[in-house]
């Protein structure tokens, strides 16, 4: 059962809201605290709970719109949305509410861009956004009290980190959730049954369980696993494991790959990218994935482990068909690996969407650009795109010509004949063919205005 239905059928705290039921309209948000590794406190993030299953919410605080306050008074939030007539209706309410009370949690100022921010996953179809933008603006930080000064004791915290500790193993039929603390148990299970799906942040799980019917029976989760990391420094490589979110990536890698990180500003909302995963948005294999074109060109690596051992693939060997992984079935991914020579340098990273913010991509982009210094001959050239076929593609042998190549505008020209007659991309509701096609050209186009020495 997803945590919002738990919450309101289960506890009666009705106070939580369902709409879209796949992560879209934000009224379903809750906070989630973990206890926070370096201090004696809770980390609080918001998600959303339609999408997700709460055994994968074991060993965490959650806080609905009915823990704020003690319901005798208003809190800041509350009180500031009410004088600003940022509420009609009321039914997106609690959801806004807990949007602008973790802009205070995670120490975020609330100014008008980070309010925007943080209210990209919350829909309202009747106030209209500005009365909510204006109550953020109102709201003083300062009569703000944290959630860690209400609940974050220190026996809640020990409690929790002793549940974190524990292996899950959950067995309600037809589901069985396994959530082993050593790798060794994940693998054996992985390798002793045909049918485990690998579970990260069920952002994509979710929603195909709520919207496709599409329900999985056996699954595995790496996150109680200690060994694997978050983030580490490999040899030549930066290394992400498999729990790490695209939140953990905007904040870890936002100086190591600055380009990528303020790309990934227009990545679904908060609420998705606190629970997304990179690992889950590579091994959800879409052509269309927002991290994916990057990854190619970077020649990112995955580590596959199994009982048999260590591999590496780069990423953009391990596609062998729409939505196909080249995964043994005893095999997981439990990492990604950045090479480290392409740390500070500039990518061109482009995502064209029907809306800017919270939705899927017709067609992204990524290049790379390395020009001889004293003159536009070019010694690096990378070029991937997403949503013109049936998986992402790099123009490897295009890049190999491009070698010793002026820069120019004939240059560009020429790459964009060549890149047309190879794609055939289909025509669906985000666009014709001829859009996409159209998009290949301007792309190519603006790249090469964007990247071209003044
Ligand atoms: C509202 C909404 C907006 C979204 N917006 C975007 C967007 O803007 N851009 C974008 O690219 N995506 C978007 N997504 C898709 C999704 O959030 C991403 O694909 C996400 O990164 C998936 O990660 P996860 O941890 O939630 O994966 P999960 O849902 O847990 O799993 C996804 C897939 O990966 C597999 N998997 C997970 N972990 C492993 C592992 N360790 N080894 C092998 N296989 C594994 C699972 O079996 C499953 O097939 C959106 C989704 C929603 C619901
Ligand atoms: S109900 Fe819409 S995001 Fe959860
Ligand atoms: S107040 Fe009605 S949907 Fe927002």
């Amino acid at each position: 059962m997803n945590l919002s239905r738990f919450l309101r059928e289960v506890l009666l705290k009705s106070g939580t809201k369902v709409v879209c039921e796949e992560g879209d309209c934000g009224s379903c948000t809750v906070l989630v605290g973990e206890p926070d590794k370096n201090a004696n406190t809770l980390n609080y993030k918001m998600i959303n709970s339609c999408i997700a299953p709460v055994y994968s919410l074991d060993g965490m605080h959650i806080i609905t719109i009915e823990g704020l306050s003690d319901a005798k008074e208003l809190t800041e939030v509350q009180e500031k949305i009410a004088c600003h007539g940022g509420s009609q209706c009321g039914y997106c309410t609690p959801g806004i509410v807990m949007a602008l009370t973790a802009l205070n949690e995670n120490k975020v100022h609330y100014k008008n861009e980070a309010i925007k921010s943080y209210l990209t996953g919350n829909l309202c179809r009747c106030t209209g956004y500005l009365p909510i933008i204006e109550s953020g603006l109102a709201v003083d930080a300062a009569k703000m009290k944290p959630i860690n000064e209400i609940y974050a004791n220190p026996q809640l915290i020990l409690d929790l980190k002793e549940t974190q500790a524990e292996p899950i193993l959950l067995e309600h039929n037809p589901i069985t959730y396994f959530a082993p603390t050593s790798l060794t148990q994940a693998l054996k299970y992985k390798a002793a049954h045909n049918d485990v799906s690998v579970v990260s942040g069920f952002t994509d799980i979710g929603v195909e369980q709520n919207k496709k019917d599409i329900l999985r029976t056996k699954l595995l989760s790496l996150h109680r696993i200690k060994g694997l990391k978050k983030h580490k420094q490999v040899g030549d490589f930066y290394s992400a494991g498999p729990k790490t979110t695209i939140s953990d990536i905007e904040t870890e890698y936002r100086k190591i790959f600055p380009d990528f990180c303020r790309y990934l500003n227009i990545f679904a909302s908060p609420q998705i990218k606190n629970r997304a995963t990179l690992i889950g948005n590579i091994a959800n294999g879409s052509p269309i994935s927002d991290t994916l074109p990057f990854l190619y060109i970077l020649d990112a690596e995955l580590e596959i482990t199994s009982l048999k051992g260590k591999r590496s693939a780069k990423v953009k060997d391990v596609f062998k068909g729409y939505r196909q992984l080249d995964l043994e079935n005893d095999e997981a991914i439990t990492a990604v690996k950045f090479p480290k020579k392409f740390e500070h340098k500039k990518f061109f990273l482009y995502k064209i969407s029907k809306r800017r913010d919270l939705d899927i991509a017709t067609v992204t982009a990524a290049f790379f650009l390395s020009l001889n210094k004293n003159s536009n001959i070019i010694l690096d050239l990378r070029v991937a795109f997403g949503g013109i076929g049936p998986m992402i593609m790099r123009f490897e042998d295009l890049e190999h010509e491009a070698k010793g190549c002026e820069f120019n505008n004939e240059f560009i020209e020429g790459i964009i004949n060549k890149v047309l007659t190879r794609i055939t991309p289909i025509s669906d509701v985000r666009g014709s063919r001829e859009f996409r096609e159209r998009l290949v050209i301007n792309l190519l186009k603006k790249f090469f205005i964007e990247a071209s020495p003044i």
